[in-house]
């Protein structure tokens, strides 16, 4: 009889990506299932190559969305980050889409950093999820936009920490900072910037209600702890450490950890605030909903002195020319 019991939890998922992903000519390393009347059904085999007329035959029978055996999402990861740049540049490819196949690749990445941020591996794959995000962004407003309509409202470390890293590369941009080693440095930081949360436990991370005083004081702890972490792995340069220690940090002096005047911040702890704050409003929390993008603006031009207003005022330009009027 026991035979007859349905088995819990052992059901396959499956994980949608787009076609736009795949690129002609390579193996893919995991198999490729469609979906047809509900059923999901084996497409292509993991030794297969993809070929144009595989691609094709897709195409002509409307078929955008493909599956991957939710246990393969590793390779399948791996394949869109090996690809990633050649993806970004495709003629073929819309907009919107690589905005979509670059956002969900690197939400996918900061789950696995978070998971385990001591491991050279991940930061390494950071780096270069940071020079495609640059590469994207410097390619035109268009790009960032796109980005920002696709990005998550949600709020978790890890889309916080893809949407702090597209929003400072824009804003560094917006400045007239155009050098591409700045624009990497300034990336790698503002992704990793909340790294040091990977030793917070998922209680406090999540609490529907405000911290208490002890919380609290183990919540102050993230940047450094943040420091400590990129430094036993010691691959990103000097100056990336910066927003990691100092995103906290408020003109008024009551910032963490330390206490500093915006002076006494480096640059790109300051953009690394604003776009941090910015976002941290923005999205839609357990406890509190999301607010619109000027009026959080607004707010955070009302606490004179806390960011830099030569930043704020250049991030409310990025996000609409006409926004700035309203503020
Ligand atoms: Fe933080
Ligand atoms: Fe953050």
């Amino acid at each position: 009889m026991s035979l007859l019991l349905p088995k819990i939890g052992t059901e396959t998922k499956y994980l949608p990506i787009y076609l736009e992903s795949l690129r002609v000519d390579t193996i893919l390393n995991f198999d490729l299932y469609i979906k047809i009347s509900g059923e999901m059904v084996l497409y292509r085999s993991a030794d297969l190559p993809f070929t144009e007329r595989t691609r094709q035959k897709l195409l002509d029978n409307k078929v955008s969305r493909l599956y991957v055996n939710s246990k393969a999402k590793a390779k399948y990861q791996k394949y869109i980050e090996q690809n990633l740049d050649k993806i970004l540049l495709d003629k073929e490819i819309p907009e919107e889409k690589k905005a979509g196949i670059l956002y969900e690749t690197s939400k996918s990445l900061m789950k696995d950093v978070l998971e385990n941020p001591q491991y050279g591996e991940n930061i390494q794959r950071s780096k270069t999820m940071v020079e495609n995000q640059v590469g994207f962004i410097l390619r035109g407003q268009e790009a960032f936009h796109s980005l920002l309509r696709i990005s998550s409202f949600d709020y978790y470390t890890y889309t916080n920490s893809v949407n702090v890293c597209t929003f400072a590369i824009a804003l560094a941009q917006q400045l007239g900072r155009k050098d591409e080693q700045y624009l990497h440095d300034l990336g790698i930081g503002a992704l990793l910037h909340d790294v040091g949360k990977s030793k917070i436990s998922e209680r406090i991370l999540n609490k529907r209600t405000a911290l208490s005083p002890m919380e609290f004081e183990i919540m102050k702890k993230h940047p450094k702890w943040g420091v400590e972490i990129l430094t036993s792995t010691d691959m990103i340069e000097a100056a990336s450490y910066y927003p990691v220690l100092q995103h906290h940090e408020r003109g008024s002096k009551s910032g963490y950890p330390n206490g500093l005047g915006l002076d006494e911040m480096h640059e790109f702890s300051r953009i690394v605030a604003v776009v941090d704050t910015f976002d941290a409003m923005t999205t839609q929390r357990v406890y509190q909903g999301a607010m619109e993008t000027f009026p959080a603006l607004k707010v955070m031009f009302a606490l004179k002195g806390d960011y830099d207003e030569e930043m704020l005022r250049a991030f409310a330009e990025l996000m609409g020319p006409t926004g700035l009027a309203s503020i």
